[in-house]
């Protein structure tokens, strides 16, 4: 099976590889070809260039003109297998509660844990499927999924086997992180040591064992998971062949960054909180920092200070950090709106934030990310526009046409 799309107003982010994550001034250079073919064959990219040298042939032909392609977005960070929502939270925040004030009455994760405690592993499945489809609708084609609101070796496992079987059965790229860390179960408030020793003990081993999870993930933070907690656990998980991911500065600094950097982890995620110190032992490694401007936007905390870190050369991820508490959306062009609107990040930065720095933030970087031959033929097709920066203009409206 062939398709060609043809007449492309402009193809965007056409490019080999790069070596590493896009950083300081390479982060607004986005790619362009104008009057554009794309071939691709049996979900690859077969060839693509002016249409002066378009192919007289293919299974299916597309014709895109007056729009954009684009590479599909690289979802590096959501939480998407949970078990039903938490509106009621929201409308406590509406009335004044905040996002810890909740989670401290045994709301926030502990109430998603509960949710998801009775639910059977089928229902579970059904429901991530529903939502895959829809972030996969939105341009969405490579993402990577957390466990963490199961709290028990039972429920984490279930949670991962899901993801599992996601994998199995959808034609795009996901990857698996353990986030067991997430929160500690009421029963472990007191004992922090008891609940380690299920993480470190019997977890990690198991989960390494089966080959569940790809990554190992921990919310470090006051209330949470402090550096010292962490650091025993990422020492496990890095034995056991699971590359660090970590949530780190949401509402504190406490030093998480550093300890992360130590452990080598692909990315620091969330960030909205950043000290001089935590910008300067960013600066000096290859870790991704992932900002999640969604979250931001629905639980009223502080925007990451992008600019910042591109202007001391951080390369930069953006992702949607889908889950039913801090984030109900997988939505990546509100992402890209609210990365521009409020973390002043250009359209280009932010499309390259999303789709080849989001790729290596969850290492598909070769298949995934930029339009390339051999590379995947996930591709978005916008709806009719003058420009690119039409479309985080047009926040909260769907421009996207088609996606391959
Ligand atoms: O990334 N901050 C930690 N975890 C999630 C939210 C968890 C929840 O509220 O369910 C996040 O925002
Ligand atoms: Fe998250």
């Amino acid at each position: 099976m062939s398709t060609l799309i043809v007449n492309i107003k402009t193809l965007f982010g056409n490019r080999e590889t790069p070596e590493s994550p896009l950083k300081g001034s390479e982060c607004k250079e986005l790619p362009r070809l104008d009057n554009a073919y794309v071939l691709i064959s049996k979900g690859k990219i077969d060839s693509y260039g002016s249409m002066q040298n378009v192919p007289d042939r293919a299974d299916e032909i597309i014709d895109a003109t007056d729009r954009f392609v684009l590479p599909a977005w690289c979802d590096s960070h959501t939480h998407l297998v949970f078990a039903g929502s938490r509106e009621s939270e929201f409308v406590d925040r509406i009335k004044g509660k905040s996002y810890e004030e909740i989670a401290a009455a045994g709301g926030g994760i502990l109430n998603s844990a509960k949710k998801l405690e009775g639910i059977s592993e089928s229902k579970l499945l059904e429901d991530a499927e529903e939502r895959l489809e829809a972030i996969q609708d939105g341009g969405t084609g490579a993402v990577e999924i957390k466990s963490g609101y199961g709290l028990t070796v039972e429920s984490e496992i279930k949670i991962l086997k899901v993801i599992r079987q996601l994998k199995e059965k959808s034609n795009i790229p996901i990857k698996a992180t353990f986030l067991g860390a997430h929160a500690f179960p009421q029963e472990y408030k007191m004992n922090h040591d008891g609940y380690l020793k299920i993480l470190i003990d019997e977890m990690i081993p198991k989960i390494a064992d089966e080959g569940l999870a790809d990554y190992i993930d921990v919310f470090c933070e006051s209330n949470y998971f402090s550096v010292d907690e962490m650091n025993r656990i990422l020492d496990a998980g890095c034995k056991a062949g699971l590359k660090p991911k970590v949530h780190v500065n949401q509402f504190t600094s406490i030093g998480g960054i550093e300890a992360a950097i130590d452990h080598n982890a692909i990315s620091v995620d969330h960030l909205e909180v950043l000290s001089v110190q935590d910008i300067e032992v960013l600066k000096n490694s290859s870790t991704i920092a992932t900002l999640l401007p969604s979250c931001s936007f629905f639980i009223n905390i502080p925007y990451a200070q992008a600019r910042k870190l591109i202007e001391n050369n951080i390369p930069v991820a953006l992702a949607s950090d889908y889950n039913p508490g801090s984030t109900p959306s997988g939505n990546i062009p509100f992402v890209i709106s609210l990365a521009c609107i409020k973390m002043g990040m250009l359209p280009e930065e932010a499309i390259n934030a999303t789709t080849i720095n989001g790729a290596f933030a969850m290492e598909v970087e070769n298949e995934m990310g930029s339009i390339a031959v051999g590379k995947s033929g996930k591709l978005i097709i916008s709806e009719k526009m003058d420009s690119l920066a039409y479309l985080p203009y047009a926040f909260a409206e769907n421009r996207i046409w088609r996606v391959l």
